[in-house]
């Protein structure tokens, strides 16, 4: 699993451009890089164990063919051996993978049988040996396209051929187009600044690259023409900015945020989008992670204009909700970076059985971007950081103005709310920017409190999820097991633990408050910490209209993890064995 890029040239070019787009594709995976390239006839290969943003492939050289890999580990441990490129017995083929191969063992088997020797323990090794049988490269991809199961993309260069191979079976890829110059990615955002044109290699295929030409084929071995489009993207670069981690920095991005993904909202797309919305028959909501708990705080929203919106993760979507999508369902998929497989999968299945697809992404580029009948972009700005945080906060405000919209159509809402709603956006923004490092020095007070085994975080109606959301961050950048409940549900069994020390972060509710005096009662009678977030509370979030209570209760809680996992000493912007986005 990784992030592919790959240049094939008229003249040589600096391999440097391998190292800057790599970085752009770390979402993808940073436990190991490398770089193959032909030099006078023969095949240098050139790897590093890491992160490729801390650590560049060491190459001050310049090539007419190259491939490069960032790579997540999910077959084969993070070491040199298993980082990509892999080669045949020969090195002469040299191949990176974006996927996953099922049957690999199998086939690992019989070519060991047959005299190939491996190096490694991944399963991408099989396909320099697949590919080392034949010098008829077409045809030998064909040969691996048809016989290897999973879901991968690859690329691959051999001495003696200056052009690119590439077969897509189910992962994206994707070829940035120039008078002299191809480039293959895994997406196309990294080619932005690059290429402004691009073919989107179709599922199934094969293409042969070379400087001057494309060559696209299908399984049977037929020619066919894929559409070139334009793909001219704001480069956006991601620095720390003097933050010690992107979490933190991405946290004091939050004000600025909102009011970017408030005013990039566009007239016609949010009609369009919400006059989907309003036609349809059922509408569910997919994500994970985050962006799942964003939707769950969107039903509410949807709630207040009578809308009833079934939000489901888009790992389980495919079990039971697809029964009901039919002509007339709409979905409403989110995922800040537009590449998380489970909402690909998840939409892919919608759109065969007719329903309309409306995404919400961060990335513009994105295979959900693409797939969507229409999308409406959140604009956080580049995000970092495993935990994520300021496209939360943004997917928040894009949900609540297509919630608004949507309610105009009905009636129930008037425009009036919506320029209300820009003024509360920048109040929020306002206050925030002020606020923000006083309540980083309070949560760096209160963190070494939540110092324990587990906690729960618990609280109700509108900020229920943020609870979900909190219990998520403390997990990612604090490695602390934490659980998101409902304030009601804590005295129906759970609160036995607090005796056990297991603190509690109550968020304050809008609606519920003689529920949450009660249980603050119920768990000081046992003598247990409590951290209160509210205006008034211990960790003080920032005065807001209920429907923004989420994003103002949901900063505490982002800076608390972050603060335990800075006083635990946790690589906080990439958890152990975590990526930004679930590729496969
Ligand atoms: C959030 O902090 C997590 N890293 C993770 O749960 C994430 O939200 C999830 O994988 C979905 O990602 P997406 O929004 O890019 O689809």
């Amino acid at each position: 699993m990784g992030g592919i890029f790959a240049f094939v040239c008229k003249d040589p070019m600096d391999l440097s451009i391998i190292n800057k787009s790599l970085r752009k594709l770390i979402y993808r995976g940073y436990d190991s890089a490398g770089i193959a390239y032909l030099k006078d006839g023969d095949l240098v290969i050139k790897k590093i164990v890491g992160n490729i943003s801390k650590n560049e492939i060491n190459v001050s050289d310049k090539a007419r063919v190259a491939i490069g890999h960032t790579r997540y580990a999910s077959r084969g441990w993070p070491t040199l051996e298993n980082a990509h490129p892999l080669t045949d017995c020969n090195g002469k083929i040299a191949v990176v993978m974006d996927g996953i191969l099922d049957d690999y063992e199998k086939i690992r088997d019989d070519l060991i049988t047959k005299g190939h020797k491996f190096v490694s323990t991944t399963d991408t090794e099989i396909i320099p040996h697949l590919l080392e049988n034949s010098e008829d490269y077409l045809n030998s991809s064909l040969i691996v396209l048809k016989r290897v199961r999973g879901i991968y993309s690859l690329a691959f260069i051999t001495i003696g051929a200056d052009k690119i191979f590439a077969i897509n079976s189910g992962q994206p890829l994707m070829i940035g187009i120039t008078p002299e110059c191809k480039y293959v990615s895994s997406d196309l955002p990294s080619l932005s600044g690059i290429a402004e044109n691009a073919i989107i290699v179709p599922e199934n295929t094969i293409a042969v690259i070379s400087w001057n030409e494309v060559k696209v084929y299908n399984i049977e071995g037929n020619e066919v023409k894929p559409e070139i489009k334009r793909v001219k993207y704001k480069e956006e670069i991601a620095e720390k900015g003097g933050f010690p981690h992107f979490m933190l920095k991405e946290i004091y991005d939050i004000p600025q945020a909102l009011i970017n993904s408030f005013n990039s909202l566009m007239e016609k797309y949010l009609s369009l989008a919400s006059m989907i919305v309003y036609g349809a028959k059922n509408v569910y909501i997919i994500g994970n992670g985050t962006s799942l708990h964003a939707g769950f705080i969107s039903s509410y929203y949807f709630s207040e204009i009578s809308l009833n919106v079934n939000v489901v993760s888009a790992a389980e979507f495919p079990y039971y909700a697809l029964k009901n999508v039919t002509t007339g369902s709409v979905i409403i998929a989110i995922s800040q970076s537009g590449e998380t497989s489970d909402v690909i999968r998840s939409i892919k299945m919608a759109k065969q059985r007719g329903a309309v697809i409306l995404g919400i992404t961060n990335s513009v580029g994105s295979r959900l971007a693409l797939e969507s009948n229409v999308y409406l972009p959140i604009t956080a700005g580049p995000e970092m950081a495993v935990p994520a945080t300021k496209t939360f906060t943004s997917t928040i405000v894009v949900l609540k103005v297509l919630s608004l919209y949507t309610g105009l159509h009905s009636g129930k809402n008037d425009r009036s709310e919506i320029s209300s709603l820009k003024s509360e956006i920048e109040e929020l923004a306002k206050q925030l920017m002020v606020r923000l490092p006083e309540m980083e020095k309070e949560a760096e007070k209160l963190a070494p409190k939540l110092d324990k085994e587990s906690l729960y975080i618990s609280s109700s109606g509108i900020n229920y999820p943020i609870a979900l959301e909190g219990a998520l961050k403390f997990k990612e950048a604090s490695m602390t097991h934490a659980e998101g409940i409902q304030l009601g549900e804590l005295l129906h069994g759970p609160i036995v633990l607090t005796n056990k020390g297991y603190p509690v972060i109550l968020i304050k509710p809008v609606e519920a408050e003689d529920l949450y005096n009660k249980v603050i009662r119920s768990i000081k009678e046992r003598g247990d910490v409590i951290v209160t977030v509210a205006e008034d509370g211990d960790m003080k979030s920032i005065k807001a209209t209920r429907d923004l209570t989420p994003i103002s209760n949901v900063i505490p809680l982002h800076l608390l993890a972050y603060k335990l996992g800075v006083r635990k000493g946790l690589p906080i912007d990439t958890p152990p064995g975590l990526v930004k986005a679930v590729i496969v």
